[in-house]
This record gives C-alpha cells, structure tokens and sequence, in this order.
C-alpha cells in the first residue's frame, strides 16, 4: 500500500513530535551541535485587532508546530536532546478567561493529546528553564526572533540562535506517513470542493458565487482555513498569477482558472483547476489546455526521488515550445526558442514547490537573484528527496503585460507569430496543479482532482 494511503487511520495516532524533535537534533549535532543542547520553541500569541477588543486571526507558528503538534497559542516547548525529553508548557486557567471562553485545555489533557513526555503551565517555563536538569549549563537552541522578553536562558551556557530555523527548515522538506496523511485529507477536501465549483460555474455570475461555494465546501468538512488565498479568474483574469480581487462579473469568459486548497492541521493543500464556465471550450482554450495538461503529465511521470528539479522545469519549458510552435503562435527553431527563453513570456513562473505546512514550503533553495529569466522564480533548486511533496503546476498565460515587452524585443519578437497570437488573448491563461509526493523510483498523486478534458466537461454540463 502506498505511504499514508488510509490516511483517517493514520491520523487516529499522535502528530510525531517526537520523531521530529530528534530528527531536528540530528540535523543540529550533524552540524557540530551540541549532544546535551536544550531546544526551546514559542508558539504564535494570540493577539487582538488594532483598536478593537476582537481577536486577531490566529496562525500557529510552523516552527513550534513541527515539534510539538500544538494549535493552541501562547504555548512553549523544550525539548532535551540527551535525555530525549520533549516538555510542554500550555496556558494556566486565567479566572476571567473562563467566563467567556471555558475552560482551556488542561496539562493532564495535553499530555493525553500530544506525543510529549511531560505538560506544564507556562507559569513554569522559566523555573524549568533553571533547573538543575541533566541539559543544564549546557546550549540552548533558539530562534532569535521567537524568544519573549520575559524568558531567561541563564543557566545556559552558550546561546545558539542560527541552527535551529534552518534545522527545521531542512528537516520539513522530507514528510513523515503523518504529514502526508495530513496533506491527503486536505487534498480529499480541496477535491470535493474543486467539484462543486465545476458543478457551479454554469451558473454563476459573479466570481465571488464561485469562491463562496468553494469556501462552503470546505468549511462545512472542517477545513477552516485555507491554505492561501483562493484564484478565482475568469477569462482574461486568469493570466494575472496571484489574481485575488475574485468580483468580477461572468458573462462571455470562455474559461475559469480556480487555484484554491485548504489547510488541514496546519499542512496545505494546493489545487489548481482551469475549466470552461458553460462546459464548452473554445478551439484555442482546448489547444491550450491541452499542451498544459501535457506538461504536467510528462513532468509528473518524470520525477522520482534523486531527480534533478531544474532539469523537469526545462522539460516542462520544452513540451510548452512544441506545443506552441503547432499552434503557430511561436515560429523557428525550437532550440534557439529554448536559448532565447522566450517561452518565458508564456511560462513566467516556476513548474512548482515544496508543500507542508506552507503553501511554499521551506528548504526550496531558491535564487530569486538568478540572472537567468527561466530559472528565477523556480522556488526549488537542486535534487528532490524521497518523501518531499512538491506541486507540478505548469502554465501557459496571455498576458499582455508579461509578452508585450518581448513583441517589442528584436531577438525576441523573431520567434513570436503576433497574428496567431492575436487569437488567444481571450484564453487568458491555464494552469493545472497538482501535489505529488516523491518516493524511491517515482510519484504518488496525492490530488485526486479530476483534470481530463472529458471528466471537467462532464462535471461543468451536469452541473
Ligand atoms: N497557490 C499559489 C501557488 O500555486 O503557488
Ligand atoms: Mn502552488
Ligand atoms: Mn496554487
């Protein structure tokens, strides 16, 4: 059975907080750290609206979420690297606190939730921090930025602020069966609701309808929180990448362009759908579909634990140019294309990402600096591990923004037939997305979403 396949009966156990603290030390004692180091995590505050007594939206801190497996704010943790000793410390019951929000979640319960070795108060965080345990006098690893005022590190010898973030970070990348489990369920949950905006679009006038029956479909299964704002773009809207404003009117858009996923337990789902509102595509928008849904599948079936993801970008780059030299709209050689990078003003992002806890997860490696116009926004560099989850998301947009300024290019303009071009503006752009979890000699598709032209066209005209 694949990595995590039943994943409600994997998550009927504990979120590994344990296994994550000592393979966070690993990386940390591999570095030269030290063997009796005490590793010590804040969660987020909770914290209120500016000039206003309401809550402000909580998001837990990753980095103590790794380690701990908490949602609850206000928290701490240590962990004892010789002793192998994870200690958490959860919020004293506050009299006045009750009165309107219950009782909070007490250490005897924590203990019970949470693979941890013991549950404190946070009233004991300093008093533990000096007693006379085993790590004591030794190093304590913190993040520099995520150590309150009020929390002393006295009977540490040395202070260690730079290895533990990037400890993390790195051990974040490859997944446990857990994590996995974890960011299945959110899959499951983004896939339904995926389907029900296919089922919808036929309908609606206005992009907002089509969010809203997204965001419907995934709260009434739990799933509060998503893992980034929903892309809901219609026609033209769909070649603005991060498109957000999500009210424009339908009416003749050809296409829809939904990029939404929810979070489950703080791991992300991230889906990307593009599909034709009244269930009929448009000579052009199924062309270019078509070349789209033939990068990602040739890219997924690609990769495998070792490979080099800059070389599957290139793949995904040149399956684009061929696509596009059919079609016309590019014209001459497909090597001098691929040198001159022109199949950038098509293909301007990067083929994917790492997914966790972040929609763009950590450990990718980016160079945000290359010099080189295809690579620069590749958000993963270098090989790709068995157990990272990374998205194949491919792309091809009209924007007039992005290839207006090569139309005007000499050594660019060359390759580009603007008359053929004039005729897809209007498809404005597709992308199809996926989360493939890398294993030893190939993938596992974690997005069970269906992406083949006849299953979308089926959905949209059955409505
Ligand atoms: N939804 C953001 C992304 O695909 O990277
Ligand atoms: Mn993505
Ligand atoms: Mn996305």
């Amino acid at each position: 059975m694949a990595i995590a396949e039943n994943y409600d009966e994997v998550l009927q156990g504990k979120y590994p907080a344990k296994e994550h603290a000592r393979k966070v030390a690993k990386w940390i004692i591999d570095k030269g750290g030290d063997k009796n180091g005490t590793i010590y995590l804040e969660a987020q505050k909770q914290k209120l609206q500016e000039d206003n007594d309401s809550e402000a939206p909580f998001r837990q801190r990753r980095y103590f979420f790794y380690l701990s497996g908490c949602e609850l704010p206000d928290s701490y943790l240590t962990y004892e690297i010789a002793t192998d000793k994870l200690t958490l410390f959860v919020p004293p019951v506050e009299p006045d606190e009750v009165i309107w929000s219950g009782l909070p979640m007490s250490p005897k319960e924590a203990k019970a939730k949470y693979d941890i070795d013991e549950c404190k108060t946070t009233k004991e965080v300093n008093p533990h921090l000096a007693s006379e345990t085993e790590s004591a006098r030794s190093t304590i690893y913190a993040i520099q930025e995520q150590v309150s005022d009020d929390i002393t590190f006295l009977s540490y010898n040395e202070k260690e602020f730079s290895l533990l973030k990037p400890a993390i970070e790195y051990s974040r990348v490859t997944k446990s069966d857990y994590e996995i489990a974890l960011i299945r369920k959110a899959n499951v949950i983004s896939t339904t609701a995926h389907v029900n905006v296919m089922k919808a679009a036929a309908k609606a006038k206005n992009e907002c309808e089509l969010e809203a029956v997204f965001l419907k479909s995934c709260v009434e299964r739990n799933a509060k929180n998503q893992a980034y704002h929903s892309i809901v773009a219609a026609g033209e809207n769909g070649a603005t990448l991060h498109y957000v404003h999500n009210a424009d009117t339908i009416k003749n858009q050809n296409l829809l362009l939904l990029d939404a996923g929810c979070e489950v337990d703080c791991y992300a789902s991230d889906i990307t759908r593009t599909f034709p509102i009244k269930g009929d595509f448009t000579t052009e928008s199924l062309a270019i579909y078509n070349i789209v849904l033939d990068m990602q599948k040739q890219c997924i079936d690609a990769l495998k634990a070792g490979v080099l993801w800059d070389s599957i970008h290139e793949l995904a780059h040149k399956i684009a140019i061929k696509g596009l030299l059919d079609l016309g709209i590019l014209k001459g050689d497909a090597q001098a294309i691929f040198k001159a990078r022109t199949s950038v003003a098509f293909f301007p992002h990067g083929l994917g990402h790492y997914l966790g806890m972040d929609t763009h997860d950590t450990g990718g490696n980016a160079n945000y600096a290359d010099k080189d116009s295809m690579f620069r926004y590749l958000r993963v560099r270098g090989t790709l591990p068995a157990r990272s989850v990374i998205t194949v998301e491919p792309g091809i947009y009209f924007c007039r923004f992005i290839i207006e300024p090569y139309l005007k290019d000499a050594e660019q303009s060359k390759f580009i037939d603007e008359k053929v071009l004039e005729k897809y503006w209007s498809v404005g752009g597709v992308r199809i997305e996926d989360n493939i979890l890398i294993v030893e000699g190939g993938v596992e598709n974690l997005t069970p979403t269906p992406k083949e032209v006849d299953e979308i066209v089926k959905l949209v005209k059955e409505g």
